[in-house]
């Protein structure tokens, strides 16, 4: 890696804008010549949300490079059309799909059930699935939507996977987070309370930056030798959830966002490349591990004491099997 690669890519990242758009992606692949990903086969992923955007682009591609994929998906019809086209780019020929909303934790616990059923080895879990909720919305069970499906659901996901992940040792878990947790600080009690009026980009950035401070937490709980845990987050990519979220911002940036292959490319990168163990924990763009903050207000003043909070606070609303000591 030379220098002047580091400097320009540092120059990037804090200029935001250059560093998440198409810019950015395109500048580092050239700066650090990226190699194409390698072989997945005898590889098995499942991902979450694979019938759009980030999601149905890495499982297409994971396909392509042999993996087994199987995919959790919340409506039957987009599950299936979802699964030609990822069947469709398959090697190895197998590509299955389960339904489930990732805010419905009764339904999380039955896809866990049958994919360990499935299957007994699962080498890489990617939390993908995620939404801006426009209006205040609540799960089954009570909770704000957005905390229901990003934080909640795959934190009890990941619980029950377990075995599966610890037969692949060292398996891997990439969360999907976003560029917009840099806006906020971690803070229970405005991620769990909500805060008046209800603005669901505000709340979804919240739950974004709760999803960093968890992951350092499971790293922390499990072995690398058994299970490596990464965050990353895709840049600003052209996808029907922008399009839907944020219109105006897809209009404003149009050109400059990434295609769904710029930013699903570190997801399947870390799926399929990436000696995590000596990251374990770390936030990711563009193949490398980046800051966590970019503004001082959001740094943390005790991040050990909010990880085991958000720890306790999660374990208390999923009661999973496994309690993981520190
Ligand atoms: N695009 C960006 O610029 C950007 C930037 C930062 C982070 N991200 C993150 O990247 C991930 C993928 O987003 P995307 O842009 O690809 O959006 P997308 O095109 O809307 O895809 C989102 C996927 O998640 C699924 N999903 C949403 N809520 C779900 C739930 N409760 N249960 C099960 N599945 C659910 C959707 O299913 P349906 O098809 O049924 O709706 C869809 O498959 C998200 O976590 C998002 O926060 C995206």
């Amino acid at each position: 890696m030379s220098a002047t690669a580091l400097v320009l890519d540092q120059l990037l990242e804090t200029s935001v804008v250059g560093s998440f758009t198409r810019v950015g992606y395109d500048a580092r692949r050239r700066l650090f010549h990226w190699t194409a990903a390698s072989s997945m086969l005898e590889k098995s992923v499942l991902i979450t949300g694979a019938t759009s955007g980030l999601g149905l682009e890495s499982a297409i591609t994971m396909a392509k490079l042999g993996a087994s994929v199987h995919f959790i998906a919340r409506d039957e019809t987009r599950a299936r059309s979802a699964r030609e086209q990822i069947l469709a780019a398959s090697t190895s020929g197998e590509v299955e799909y389960l339904v489930a909303d990732m805010s419905d934790l009764h339904s999380v616990r039955d896809v866990a059930e049958r994919m360990s059923a499935r299957s007994e080895r699962l080498d890489v879990l990617v939390h993908n699935a995620g939404a801006i909720a426009p209006t205040l919305t609540f799960a089954s069970d009570g909770v704000e939507v957005t905390l229901a499906a990003q934080l909640l659901g795959p934190f009890l996901l990941t619980q029950l996977l377990l075995p599966s992940l610890r037969a692949a040792a060292p398996g891997k878990v990439v969360t999907v987070s976003s560029g917009g947790m840099y806006t906020q600080r971690f803070d229970l009690a405005r991620l769990t309370n909500g805060v008046e009026p209800y603005d669901g980009v505000e709340t979804y950035a919240r739950v974004k930056r709760a999803l960093i401070v968890v992951n350092h937490e499971w790293a922390r709980r499990v072995p690398a030798r058994e299970v490596v845990f990464a965050t990353m987050h895709p840049g600003w990519v052209d996808t029907p959830g922008v399009r839907s979220s944020l219109p105006r911002f897809h209009r404003v940036m149009g050109p400059l966002l990434r295609s769904p292959a710029q930013g699903a490319d570190t997801i399947i990168w870390l799926a399929a490349d990436a000696q995590l163990a000596a990251s374990d924990g770390d936030f990711w763009l563009d193949r490398r591990v980046r800051s966590e903050y970019k503004v001082p207000r959001t740094r943390p003043t005790n991040p050990a004491a909010d990880q085991v909070e958000l720890w306790e606070w999660c374990v208390a609303r999923t009661s999973p099997p496994e309690t993981l000591s520190p």
